[in-house]
């Protein structure tokens, strides 16, 4: 827990001059934070802060970001550390435990991970009920809640043990379940995971080997493929992982929570933006489109965004971005693919862009989305694939939030926000024949 308060700041009011002292948290980076939770019963007000963009709703542990520097910690490891030295699952390790593993955790826990990867063979049967052309966020939005009516036996949030069986069975089931979703989609048989795979082999295995021949696992794809999951797996609290913590304070079931996570990070102004940047990029098509795009961006009339710009937090470069253009460049290079119309597009458009008044004022700079549709295109997943891939990276945050509201007590309080009111006041009711 945050040390006791050292000092307090001074809430006055103003009609009658009363005053109340609030005290003040602080962290171990970023800003302290005014505690308020007495803020109602000693004022009888409520504070008002739609978007949460200056609330914050949790202390946590796991994950630091600066967004005026463009840092990104996950438990103190700087992103590009973790994304060029770690492994995906190792960095999910970290991220729950609060510590890198050393051999033997790291061996045990690889092998958790490993044996829960299969899923019970009557989930198989949930795909038939989906139409070949349903969105595969839609797919895994019921196969992820329906684990909820499978693992009974993980399922009691104040049993500590079934707390993490769970969250080995969420981490281990995503990469099935979504390569499922995608052999659905394309009419091919589902492929089984094989234990002998790294965590990001096997997801390219499921996904893309078929019956009739041997797969061939390409060492470089498998290196991008995991770097690309540890580049999402966290990121404080984002709208998804404020629903899985929202959703888990009632004590619902930890995959149905799950479920609830990747329902929210489907929109297009969350995960869903990488999807919509690689439309947005195909859309403009030719570099000498890009000063319209951008007009229309700036248009306040215009409801259209530029796709991959801007965050709530990050009001510099988004560290993540960086590396995933790094990862991008290394995947085409290895794919043979020599100057990507897409990639070049896409850095014309930052060029431009970062050099433009209205993006520099309003401090919008490429997201971890802007970069990553261009890479997993090259790889061959569908423009429908690029969210569910970054539900799978990103349960092993959810897990590790979900995981940190036990805490060491085990108990919660349920999240129950208020509201300002600006409805109608008591009135009585009119019976229809006397209605206007
Ligand atoms: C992710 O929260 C997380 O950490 C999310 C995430 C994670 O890892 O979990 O990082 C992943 O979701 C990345 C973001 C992906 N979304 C997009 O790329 C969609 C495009 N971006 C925007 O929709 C927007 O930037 C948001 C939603 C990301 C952030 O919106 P905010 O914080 O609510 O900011 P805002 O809408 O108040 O924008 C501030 C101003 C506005 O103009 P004014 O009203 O001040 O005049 O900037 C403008 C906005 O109109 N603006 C943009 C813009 N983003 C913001 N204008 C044009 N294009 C954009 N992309």
């Amino acid at each position: 827990m945050a040390d006791a308060p050292k000092r307090t700041v001074t809430l006055t009011d103003d009609q009658n001059g009363q005053s109340w002292k609030l005290p003040v948290l602080d962290g171990t980076e970023g800003p302290s934070v005014i505690d308020i939770r007495k803020l109602y019963g000693e004022t009888g007000y409520f504070t008002h802060d739609p978007g949460f963009t200056s609330t914050s709703s949790c202390e946590s542990k796991i994950t630091f970001i600066d967004g005026d520097k463009g840092i990104l910690l996950h438990r103190g490891y700087p992103i590009d550390q973790l994304a060029n030295k770690s492994d995906f699952l190792e960095v999910a390790y970290l991220l729950q435990y609060g510590e890198l593993p050393n051999p033997t955790e790291k061996q045990d826990w690889v092998k958790h991970i490993t044996y829960h990867t299969m899923v019970h063979e009557q989930l198989s049967s949930f795909f038939s009920g989906f139409r070949r052309d349903a969105h595969p966020m839609a797919i895994m939005c019921g196969v992820v809640g329906a684990l909820s009516a499978f693992y009974h036996d993980s399922t009691d949030i104040h049993d500590p043990v079934q707390r993490e069986v769970a969250c080995h069975r969420l981490i281990a089931k995503m990469p099935t379940l979504a390569a499922m979703a995608y052999k659905y989609s394309i009419g091919q048989p589902f492929v089984y995971p094989q234990n002998n795979l790294s965590y990001a082999e096997n997801f390219l295995y499921m996904c893309y080997s078929v019956p009739a021949e041997p797969y061939k696992i390409n060492p470089v794809l498998a290196k991008a493929m995991d770097k690309i999951f540890i580049l999402h797996a966290d990121h404080e609290q984002n709208a998804s992982t404020s629903t899985v913590r929202l959703a888990s304070s009632s004590g619902a079931n930890p995959f149905a929570c799950i479920a609830a996570g990747i329902t929210s990070l489907w929109g297009p102004a969350h995960g869903g933006a990488n999807e919509a940047v690689l439309k947005m990029l195909m859309e403009i098509g030719s570099k000498d489109k890009i000063p319209e795009i951008v007009r229309r961006a700036k248009d306040k009339s215009d409801s259209f965004r530029l796709m991959g710009f801007g965050h709530r937090v990050y009001k510099n470069y988004d560290p993540r971005a960086k590396v995933m253009q790094e990862t991008c460049r290394e995947v085409l290079a290895e794919l043979g693919i020599k100057n990507d119309p897409l990639l070049e597009t896409a850095m014309e458009l930052e060029r431009v862009a970062l050099q433009d008044d209205y993006f520099v004022q309003k401090k919008l700079y490429p997201n971890v989305d802007f970069y990553s549709g261009i890479i997993l295109r090259a790889m061959g997943f569908p423009m429908s694939m690029f969210t569910v891939l970054f539900a799978l990276a990103r349960t092993a945050g959810w897990v590790s939030h979900w995981q940190e509201q036990f805490g060491e007590g085990g108990e919660q309080k349920i999240g129950r926000p208020r509201q300002l009111y600006t409805g109608a006041t008591e009135r009585d009711f009119v019976p229809v024949d006397k209605r206007k």
